[in-house]
């Protein structure tokens, strides 16, 4: 684990924003249900580009890039941060809790127990990186919730990198996703876990394939939920009517995300660059 840095002993405060990250534009379909449920709150939300994906990458170095990134929101005062991100929570969510104490951190885990809750069939799909299935955290997800049920899973190859494109619906992403969910469904599967913040943007997609009688769970609301509370626990919550200023950063290229963010309806919206300097990330002036 990196050695704790001045950080461990940060303090945050209510004016503070929400640090969200991923590796890319992952993230951003929890960015927009927490605009949703807190809109007069602040976000930073920094989108690694330079290492999308990670999900093929090993946990180590996902969890190197986590610390990076935590230590940049820290720099730039946050009060809360999100890891919008399966894999970089399968890699770094328990370390970075253990080396930040003060720090509150929401995490992403697939929604493996509202699935085994809900199922009728007894069989569920679960569409994560290879990094998250390989993780601690995924192992003790299926342990804790997911006895007297099956679940299948698939990486859903490429499907990442489709979406970072932009690609929501084009031959390519249909394929990847009926490899992965057509034998699932053969399998008899009810329910469909995106256990990858990437995968709500291709749920019409995914319903197109699965059809209306099962069920897709994207866990985007239940982290914003979670992120409201843990702020309205700690006394942070941002006390102003006013709405939030949404401010966006990439490791990567600005136009293509610039694209992506008015797509989901993020207009105009202000970004700018940062970039890795060996282990840390930095503005780029
Ligand atoms: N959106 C991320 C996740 O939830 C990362 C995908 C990737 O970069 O491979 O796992």
């Amino acid at each position: 684990m990196p050695a704790a840095t001045a950080e461990s002993s940060y303090d945050p405060t209510p004016c503070g924003p929400i640090g969200v990250f991923d590796s890319g534009v992952g993230g951003l379909s929890v960015l927009r249900e927490i605009v949703t449920q807190l809109p007069y709150e602040d976000v930073l939300y920094i989108a690694d580009q330079a290492h999308v994906p990670y999900g093929r990458r090993p946990l180590e170095e996902v969890r190197q890039f986590a610390f990076g990134i935590t230590q940049y929101l820290l720099s730039k005062g946050v009060k809360i941060i999100v890891l919008a991100c399966n894999t970089a929570s399968a890699a770094a969510l328990k370390s970075l809790r253990q080396t930040y104490p003060k720090i509150p951190f929401v995490g992403m885990e697939p929604a493996v127990k509202p699935a085994a809750e809900s199922t009728q069939s007894g069989v569920v799909g679960v569409l994560a990186t290879p990094a998250t299935f390989q993780g601690e955290l995924y192992a003790s997800v299926i342990e804790r919730f997911a006895q007297g049920v099956t679940v299948y899973q698939h990486t859903c190859p490429g499907l990442v990198q489709q979406i970072e494109q932009g690609d929501f619906d084009s031959p390519v992403s249909r394929k990847i996703l009926e490899d992965a969910l057509l034998p699932m469904l053969k399998s008899n599967i009810d329910t469909v876990v995106l256990g990858c913040t990437h995968y709500p943007f291709v749920i019409p997609l995914i319903q197109a394939i699965v059809g209306d009688q099962v069920r897709v769970i994207d866990p985007a609301p239940a982290v914003a939920r979670q992120t409201h509370r843990l702020l309205a626990q700690r006394n942070l919550l941002r006390d102003s009517n006013l709405p939030g200023n949404l401010l966006f950063a990439t490791s990567g290229r600005l136009d293509p995300l610039r694209k992506f963010l008015e797509r989901i309806g993020f207009l105009s919206p202000t970004i700018y660059r940062v970039r890795w300097q060996k282990s840390r990330l930095i503005d780029v002036a």
